[in-house]
């Protein structure tokens, strides 16, 4: 949520800012804008996308070889130029730029329109910077002095990035509950919210922690915390090439990340999971096995895409491991005063590690003694930080909105955790177990077969693209299938679209159901398949449109459908790995057909930082 960027060194600043905050635009696309120092400060700063920056500053002065960017998902104030980042203090001196929100903005401004000053936006960000400046003057002390006393009075997060006209060698930077990475250049530093900026100029990066503040020069970087302590930066080195991060030849990124997936999947299990001995190496989960094995009950946290993975993996883990296991929107488990037992293991999934309501979940539970483990995609990210162990899911930058190849790699590593604990547990036997092995293993080959169907996806997108509601149903494993295949729809189509348990569909939503609603089934071949196709023949017989996705060979299925998509026989365990492919597509082409940005849907961003 929001992207920021800075540059401080020998090259003009502009071009690397302009092109780490196209890059970070996933993060937020609503406004966009940049501050550049070259005697002077210039600040400029657009409603919409950072394509819109560009063009209204063609024949302007944007030189400079420090310079701070930023593309904004609003919070405080509509997106418009004047809340567009960044901000200019009362003085004129100082820049600021914000990711985050700060919380107690309100009494603050108060304080400050007392003393005289005044804002020209609406932004909690507009408040922490002359509440900085305030500081700096009333003390006759430093930038760097100022913002740490103001942090000790902010309540929220953030990680901002200041610059001042006076002190044109210098970008201070801090972070609390919002990332922040530094790259590390020959006499050059760049700033940015995620590598994707930085990977094109250099592999050492920083990942700033909570409570420091960096004080960054062209040669040299300094971290201290809050108490004015100096810290050691720890030096990372990115495993990540800048193909990842651009198109290939597609159109989109989403359409880009729904094809990688036979490769994502592969890497997720590659070196991990050997199918013919039934070893599977896990070496972040390893240490806390006992613990797994042990635990009372599991309680998984997430959001969005990321829950319905978690979804997926209670019917796993319930049934392979015979551990409780329940699934939590991490935004409701922080606030209801959560029964955390010690012992408790908490899983977390995530794609981007750094969505806030995640976050704040798993530092409660960790209060309360679980153990917490992360399932997340972005080496690095805060969460991976505060959890005790974890899996990454190896998919690479997930750069399209909606997740995609996140939510196959995420069950593909729930799945090799479940069958592992099983296996250690002896509450699966042997043969399943293998068994199992091999079928996941075989998921990758299986998934690229699915995608052969894509001109046949694409017909159905503009058959059924002028609907105004889809349902989506789907029993025990394709369930969740259902809901995420609901919410690409909705987030990518804007139409209004439901996921259903198939048998719940009796007890209110048939009422929806004539002869203009598309009724998708996710009703591959598994124990509940009898099940489905009686809920099928409801909806038949009521007249709606049965879209179904069905398993090869099913001869049922078709005579009750209007249009189907075949996939591979697979086990039912990994069969959402497959079935949620086609769904994928779908959303994809209705929302191209419809002419939508697909890859940056309205109201939405990437990561979502704010509770
Ligand atoms: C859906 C989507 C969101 C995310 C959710 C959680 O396509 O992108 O629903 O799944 O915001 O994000 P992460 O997984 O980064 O915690």
């Amino acid at each position: 949520m929001c992207g920021i960027v800075g540059y401080i060194g020998s090259r003009e600043a502009y071009p690397v800012i302009i092109k780490g905050l196209k890059r970070l635009e996933y993060r937020g696309y609503d406004s966009a804008g940049i501050a550049l120092l070259n005697g002077g400060l210039k600040v400029y700063k657009k409603k919409d996308k950072v394509a819109d920056l560009e063009e209204s500053v063609i024949g302007k002065d944007i030189s400079g070889t420090t310079g701070i960017g930023h593309t904004r998902w609003a919070t405080h104030g509509e997106p418009s130029d004047r809340n567009a980042h960044p901000h200019v203090s009362n003085s004129g001196n100082i820049a600021m730029i914000h990711n985050g929100i700060i919380e107690n903005y309100a009494s603050i401004k108060n304080e400050l329109i007392k003393k005289g000053y005044t804002f020209s936006s609406d932004t909690d960000t507009e408040v922490l910077l002359n509440f900085i400046e305030d500081i700096k003057k009333n003390n006759e002390g430093t930038l760097e002095e100022a913002l740490r006393i103001a942090l000790k009075r902010v309540v929220g997060a953030y990680c901002i990035l200041l610059i001042d006209k006076n002190n044109p060698d210098t970008i201070i930077a801090a972070r609390k509950g919002s990332p922040l990475v530094i790259g590390i250049g020959k006499n050059e530093h760049f700033l940015a919210s995620d590598a994707s900026p930085i990977i094109e100029y250099t592999k050492e990066v920083v990942y700033v922690n909570d409570y420091e503040i960096a004080i960054v020069h062209a040669d040299e970087l300094i971290l201290k915390n809050l108490g004015n302590e100096k810290q050691t930066p720890f030096i990372t080195k990115l495993d990540m090439e800048l193909s990842a991060i651009e198109k290939g030849g597609y159109e989109h990124f989403m359409l880009k990340e729904i094809f990688e997936q036979p490769q994502t999947i592969y890497d997720c299990l590659r070196g991990r999971m050997n199918a013919e001995t039934g070893v599977i190496t896990m070496s972040g989960i390893q240490q806390y096995e006992q613990q797994i094995m042990n635990a009372g009950r599991i309680i998984i946290i997430a959001c969005g895409t990321s829950w319905h993975a978690g979804l997926v993996a209670e019917y796993v883990f319930e049934e392979l491991c015979r551990i409780p296991v329940e699934v939590e929107y991490a935004s409701e488990f922080r606030y209801r005063n959560p029964v955390v037992n010690k012992g408790d293991v908490v899983i977390a999934i995530s794609q981007s590690g750094e969505t806030a309501d995640t976050l704040v979940a798993i530092e409660t539970a960790k209060e309360q003694g679980a153990i917490i483990l992360g399932i997340l995609n972005v080496v690095g990210s805060s969460i991976a930080r505060k959890s005790h162990a974890g899996a990454y899911t190896h998919a690479g930058p997930e750069i399209g909105v909606a997740s995609t190849k996140a939510f196959t790699a995420q069950l593909a590593v729930l799945i090799m955790v479940a069958l592992k604990i099983a296996h250690a547990k002896n509450t699966i036997n042997k043969e399943r177990y293998l068994l199992l092995c091999k079928e996941l293993m075989e998921i990758p080959d299986k998934v690229a077969i699915v995608l052969l169907q894509n001109n046949n996806i694409k017909a159905l997108a503009s058959k059924y693209k002028d609907a105004y509601d889809f349902l989506y149903l789907g029993r025990g494993y394709n369930f969740p299938v259902a809901l995420e295949g609901a919410l690409k729809l909705k987030e990518i189509s804007y139409i209004h679209a439901e996921g259903y348990p198939a048998a719940e569909m009796k007890h209110g939503p048939i009422a929806l159901v004539d002869e203009k609603l598309p009724v998708v089934f996710v009703a591959t071949k598994d124990s509940y398949h009898q099940k489905i196709i009686s809920n099928m023949q409801e909806i038949k017989a009521r007249k709606g449109k049965v879209i179904s996705i069905i398993t090869e060979g099913d001869t049922v299925s078709p005579t009750l459908s209007d249009d189907i998509i075949i996939i591979p026989p697979a086990d039912e365990i990994v069969a959402p790995m497959l079935s949620v492919i086609p769904l994928q597509l779908l959303a994809y082409y209705i929302g191209v057909a419809k002419d939508y940005d697909v890859d940056k849907p309205r109201n939405l961003a990437k990561s979502v930082t704010v509770e």
